[in-house]
């Protein structure tokens, strides 16, 4: 017969030894240090303004990517490479639970032009989940800024923001199709 405690005990073992023991991501530490982004993102990262993403109920792995991202500086912005290069791992992957845990409030949309994006917005679910609400390192488009995603997705039609599949995808729509795709997004949520 197995010895079910060896066997639990050898497994452990061999998690420590392999690293693959991380800690878990600490959310109450997240909140705390959010004061830090606050006056851009927004009272628990519902922002007021189109210039800055909601990043309430954003994909924490989403998170963490373009807060490395923006560190290595393969994601260009000023404000938050300065933001992301006083960050750790660590306090990277407690903000994204934090962030991923507050309830987004949606942003709203254009509703006749949101209706126009409907027929178009099927082929982003396959990635972007089911009702773009986000799936592992793609992010949750839903109730997002509609001016944000448009300027996202020209960016990544021009290549300043680079993404393999998302410069396909961008180049592939025509500004009136972003204008009603990303008011679409927005009303969802
Ligand atoms: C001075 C203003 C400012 C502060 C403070 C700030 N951000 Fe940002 N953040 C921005 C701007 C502007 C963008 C959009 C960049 C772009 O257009 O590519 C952004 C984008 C992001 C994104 C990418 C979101 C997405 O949907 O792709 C993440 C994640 C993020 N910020 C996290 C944070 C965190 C965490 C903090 C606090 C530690 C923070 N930011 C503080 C201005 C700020
Ligand atoms: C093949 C998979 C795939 C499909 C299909 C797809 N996306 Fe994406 N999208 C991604 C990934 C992955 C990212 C994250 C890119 C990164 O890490 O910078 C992304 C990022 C984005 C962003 C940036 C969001 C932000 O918060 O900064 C926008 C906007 C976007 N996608 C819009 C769309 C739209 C609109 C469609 C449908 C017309 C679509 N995507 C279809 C994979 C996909």
């Amino acid at each position: 017969m197995i010895n079910l405690r060896k066997l639990v005990g050898g497994v452990f073992f061999c998690l420590i030894y392999s690293g693959a023991v991380v800690a878990a991501p600490d959310s109450a530490a997240g909140k705390t240090m959010s004061s830090r982004c606050v006056g851009c993102h927004g009272a628990e990262g519902n922002s007021q303004s189109s210039n800055f993403p909601i990043l309430a109920g954003q994909k924490p792995a989403y998170i963490v990517n373009q807060l490395r991202a923006f560190r290595a500086g393969t994601r260009e912005n000023g404000m938050m490479q300065n933001m992301a290069s006083n960050l750790s791992n660590e306090e990277m992957n407690n903000l994204a639970a934090y962030f991923a845990s507050v309830k987004n409030k949606g942003a709203g949309g254009d509703s006749a032009l949101a209706k126009e994006g409907e027929s178009k917005v099927s082929m982003c679910f396959g990635c972007h989940g089911q009702g773009a609400k986000g799936m592992g390192v793609t992010p949750r488009l839903a109730g997002q800024y509609p001016d944000y995603l448009k300027r996202q997705l020209q960016a990544f039609k021009k290549g300043t923001r680079k993404n393999g599949p998302m410069s396909g995808i961008a180049k592939m729509l025509s500004d009136d199709e972003i204008a009603a795709v990303t008011e679409h997004m927005g009303s969802l949520k």
